[in-house]
């Protein structure tokens, strides 16, 4: 069995672990052999998406940017890891549809336990009216109903919500088991 093509999708809400667990994730994956590749929300905000907003329209064009790079890489056998809350199921649905493989990780985590740690300060801010249409806060965040993985950061540690994904990876014949 060789290492194969794929997207892994990661959505959830802010501060929920995406980014946290795409960087855990990365150094293992390449040592079983993947190529690796991460579009980080935060870091396509920056440059791919730079000017967009949070809008429902903005957050679309973000998505399938996103969902486009990343299956151009899958498509030549890198394992693309995406890390963007992606609210709308829509969207990561029609994303599922152009990837050979594809496989959405609900990374997920109570909004009272994000409230609580709030480590960029934003969900107060949100609170506070001065960021408008945070999301949810304010703006809709649609968990996915059929996510091949789902791990949960308020109560798993990071090697184990890792293994979980590790392990579902290896299952569909997707990684080197
Ligand atoms: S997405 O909705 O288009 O997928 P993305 O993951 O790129 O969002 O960006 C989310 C990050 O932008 C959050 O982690 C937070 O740091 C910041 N942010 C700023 N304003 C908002 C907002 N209104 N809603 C959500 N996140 C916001």
């Amino acid at each position: 069995m060789s290492n194969k093509g794929l997207i892994l999708w990661f959505t959830g809400l802010s501060g929920s672990g995406k980014s946290t667990l795409a960087s855990y994730l990365t150094p293992i994956l390449m040592e079983r052999g993947a190529k690796v590749e991460v579009l980080d929300g935060d870091e396509v905000r920056t440059n791919l998406s730079k000017g967009l907003g949070f809008s429902k329209e903005d957050r679309d064009t973000n998505i399938r940017r996103i969902g486009y790079v990343a299956n151009l890489l899958a498509r030549n056998g890198v394992c693309s890891i995406t890390a963007a809350i992606s609210p709308y199921a829509n969207v990561r649905d029609e994303i599922r549809g152009w990837a050979e493989n594809f496989v959405e990780v609900y990374v997920e985590c109570p909004l009272e336990v994000l409230e609580e740690r709030d480590t960029k300060g934003l969900y107060r801010k949100a609170r506070a009216g001065e960021i408008k249409n945070f999301t949810g806060i304010s703006d809709p965040y649609e968990a996915p109903l059929n996510a091949e993985v789902v791990v949960s950061t308020h109560d798993s540690s990071i090697e184990e919500s890792a293994q979980v994904v590790l392990d579902y990876l290896a299952g569909a014949g997707l990684i080197d088991g």
